[in-house]
């Protein structure tokens, strides 16, 4: 079995998705030791942006449905994903392989597969908070990956940026979190 490991966050050490990917990629590791861990950095090594000509190389996508597990890191940049995740999910969106049109409509065509998300926000969009219309990251993730269909999971921090306390309590939770997800 293959876990694909991908993070996209800009903030190095200090990012709280990175530290929630790695969590769950050594949990899940602890709990199936024989699992295989690809690792791919779109902030250290972006794609670039989709061109035509892009969509020539699948190599990002064979490596996608090679993995049984992804784990990716999905930090929140002005209410919604990176840029550096963007390029990459623009590379799994590709008629024929991830979906189809059908008379009935589309069809997932990647299912069979876990994919979890780490999202790092630093504000707070859960329990019906007044931001929660800016939430434009896990409803985003949620609706691309079902279009493929997978029902993604998720593990989330938020709220990182209202103080110390906060941000602590927060990643201290999630990480709890990866705890039961990768059991
Ligand atoms: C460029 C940039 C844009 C951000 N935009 C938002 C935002 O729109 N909403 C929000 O809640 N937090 C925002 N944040 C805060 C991040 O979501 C927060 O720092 C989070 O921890 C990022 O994940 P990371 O720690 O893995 O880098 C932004 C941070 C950066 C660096």
């Amino acid at each position: 079995m293959t876990i694909l490991h991908i993070d996209s966050s800009i903030s190095g050490d200090n990012s709280a998705s990175r530290q929630l990917t790695t969590s769950l990629v050594e949990r899940l590791k602890r709990a199936q030791p024989g699992d295989d861990v690809v690792y791919r950095d779109l902030a250290a090594s972006p794609l670039p942006h989709l061109t035509l000509d892009q969509f020539a190389d699948t190599s990002v996508l064979d490596e996608f449905l090679a993995a049984d597990t992804i784990v990716v890191g999905a930090p929140m940049y002005n209410f919604t994903l990176s840029t550096q995740l963007k390029a990459w999910i623009d590379r799994l969106m590709v008629a024929g392989r991830t979906f189809r049109y059908t008379e009935n409509g589309p069809e997932g065509l990647a299912g069979g597969r876990r994919v979890i998300f780490a999202i790092a926000r630093g504000g707070i969009y859960s329990g019906g908070a007044p931001a929660a219309a800016l939430e434009h990251l896990e409803s985003y993730l949620r609706g691309v990956f079902n279009f493929m269909g997978i029902e993604p999971e998720f593990v989330i921090a938020e709220g990182l940026n209202l103080g110390a306390e906060q941000r602590e309590q927060s990643i201290s939770q999630a990480l709890g979190e990866t705890l039961r997800l990768a059991a």
